[in-house]
């Protein structure tokens, strides 16, 4: 268990709340509450608990980033976005190092030479994306808040990723309309990444779907939502949004050759997750 270390009262008291938990899920479909709802009585334990839990996952990406990206903590370009971006006020709602670096190694391994962002934040998916399409290689990043593309062009002009990087400021709807005429982006990007506001994620891919040559890849970020995307009752705009996107791949995925999985994840982040879509080729069975 997480935390436990030499206070085995502490691990005890963890153990316990764990098997709650494991049982917590069952009784409440049964009676049609979320777990992700579940607090009452037991609430501090459960914060406890889970604080113990976020605590193994940072240490585990941790491990992995220091042996498997040694280099990305000491990097200057990401670690100052990372702390300017802190230092401005921007919201921790970017990619870890370790999500960064697989978003890197998926573009790098479709060969992705054409990438499109919706959602910049300070660009330090950015800047992982702008190395992995290479000298060649171009990014649009798409955001809608002005401080924050303004900071983003700061950080990117520091990584040296000037020319490759282009940040389309405003509404990303309206700029992905602008874009849908000629001589727009039809068939121009081979990887695209939607990770802005949640209750348009199926717009975003209807133009992602445009917008690709085929094959493309496309990953549609934080679809988990600590497992809330499960809670058909919700109300949160967002998991709203997640489910949209997920029953219409449902419906469509075949007609539109797609094939797609969703990975969820904890680490630093918390527990969230992704989809992974591949828009197939057109002579593709
Ligand atoms: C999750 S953050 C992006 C994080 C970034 N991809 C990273 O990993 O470093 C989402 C960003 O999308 C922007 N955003 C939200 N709604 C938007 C919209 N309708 N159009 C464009 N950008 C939007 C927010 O301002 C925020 O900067």
């Amino acid at each position: 268990m997480a935390a436990a270390g030499s206070d085995s009262k502490a691990a005890k008291r963890i153990q316990a709340i764990s098997t709650q938990l494991t049982s917590a899920p069952l009784s409440a479909a049964t009676a049609n509450v979320h777990p992700t709802s579940i607090g009452g009585s037991g609430g501090s334990d459960l914060k406890s608990f889970q604080a113990a839990e976020q605590q193994k996952w940072t240490a585990v990406d941790q491990y992995f980033v220091d042996r498997l990206q040694p280099k990305a903590d000491s990097d200057p370009a990401l670690s100052y976005a990372l702390s300017n971006s802190t230092a401005q006020g921007l919201p921790p709602a970017n990619v870890s190092p370790a999500q960064g670096e697989l978003l890197s190694l998926l573009a790098k391994s479709c060969g992705a030479k054409s990438v499109l962002e919706v959602g910049t934040l300070g660009g330090y998916s950015t800047i992982w994306l702008a190395r992995a399409v290479g000298e060649a290689g171009r990014v649009h990043t798409l955001e809608i808040d002005p401080k924050h593309a303004k900071i983003a062009q700061e950080h990117i002009d520091r990584a040296g990723l000037t020319n490759r990087v282009t940040i389309h400021v405003g509404e990303a709807l309206k700029t992905l309309h602008a874009k849908d005429d000629s001589p727009g982006w039809h068939n121009k990007f081979d990887f695209v990444f939607i990770d802005a506001d949640k209750k348009s994620n199926l717009d975003y891919l209807r133009y992602a779907l445009m917008f690709t040559a085929k094959p493309a890849l496309i990953v549609i970020d934080n679809v988990v939502r600590n497992g809330a995307v499960t809670d058909s009752t919700s109300t949160d705009v967002s998991v709203k949004g997640v489910q949209t996107v997920t029953d219409w791949l449902k419906e469509n995925a075949a007609s539109c050759g797609i094939e797609s999985t969703a990975v969820q994840t904890v680490g630093s982040k918390g527990y969230d997750g992704f989809i992974l879509a591949r828009v197939k080729a057109l002579n593709e069975k």
